[in-house]
């Protein structure tokens, strides 16, 4: 039988249900109250609230153009909390709740644990000797099977086999050795299709080679120490856009080449606490 003509072919899902769904929390209690990174240094209570906001709306309402954004509420006195992506790492309807190194950020664990509870997905069980910091250290690759992992500064050494071992997918563990890079989603974003945007030198030489084993040197934007400082990569790829803090004019055209859309959506105040673009998101839907 011949293929059915692409005219015929029958009716993509409707656009709702191929929307991707996107955690954000609200920055009503956000500010720097204490340094577990170094961008926080020196930042304490110079946070500007109302621009805050301002730049946390734009952000929200451009993921908004492509995705469903869900909010869990803000709790007073968890500053750090507008962090989303670190809630937990999300792949199907399970939920890996985070495990953060920090005292200060524990005690957002049982919120986000709550929010996954509430929404279905199914809690896996994380050994509390370990910190894992979730979606700021977890990441799918949108070319491989694979699960890449950050570790040596939030995420213990073995928080790549431990997550392994929950999702019985492959994780290959990456390890960080520059602390202005503390989370994986710092120096390092997959990109649809396979590309992956990073900053080579935030990684030891083994993870520089696990990298390229994987990723074809066609497929790698490999960033310069400006663009990383700008938080470039730590990006939201959605279905119109890839949303960042900043990026020069030259990543910018890079990105547009591979058939990326840079959008700009400047987050100076989140910034001071170490966190752009995509720390402040969460994917929900991760097949
Ligand atoms: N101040 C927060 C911390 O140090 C920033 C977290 C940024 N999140 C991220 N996914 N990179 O934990």
């Amino acid at each position: 039988m011949t293929q059915p003509h692409p005219m015929f072919e029958p009716a993509r899902a409707p656009r709702e249900q191929q929307r991707q769904r996107v955690l954000m929390c609200a920055p009503d209690d956000f500010d720097v109250r204490y340094v577990i990174n170094p961008w926080m240094e020196h930042q304490i209570g110079r946070t500007t609230h109302s621009l805050a906001r301002d730049q946390w709306q734009n952000l929200r309402a451009l993921v908004a153009q492509s995705a469903e954004v869900e909010l869990v509420p803000p709790a007073a006195g968890l500053p750090d909390m507008v962090f989303a992506a670190n809630a937990g790492f999300v792949l199907g309807d399970i939920a890996v709740v985070s495990r953060f190194r920090a005292e200060e950020r524990r005690p957002e664990e049982p919120l986000f644990r709550a929010f996954f509870a509430a929404r279905g997905f199914q809690i896996a069980p994380w050994p509390e000797a370990i910190p894992f910091e979730g979606a700021g250290d977890a990441l799918i690759d949108r070319g491989a099977d694979v699960v890449w992992c950050g570790h040596g500064m939030r995420s213990a050494d073995e928080a790549p086999a431990t997550l392994e071992t929950i999702i019985g997918r492959r994780v290959i563990g990456l390890r960080l050795v520059d602390p202005r890079f503390y989370h994986l989603d710092t120096c390092f974003c997959p990109l649809a299709g396979g590309w992956l945007m990073y900053y080579p030198p935030a990684f030891d030489a083994a993870s520089r080679a696990a990298i390229e084993k994987i990723v074809p040197p066609g497929k790698r934007l490999e960033i310069d120490e400006a663009d990383a400082m700008r938080f470039a990569c730590n990006a939201v790829d959605l279905a119109e856009s890839v949303a960042m803090n900043d990026a020069s004019p030259q990543l910018q055209k890079r990105l547009r080449d591979a058939g990326f859309a840079p959008v700009l959506a400047p987050l100076s105040e989140f910034m001071k606490a170490g966190g752009a673009a995509k720390c402040l998101t969460l994917k929900l839907s991760e097949r």
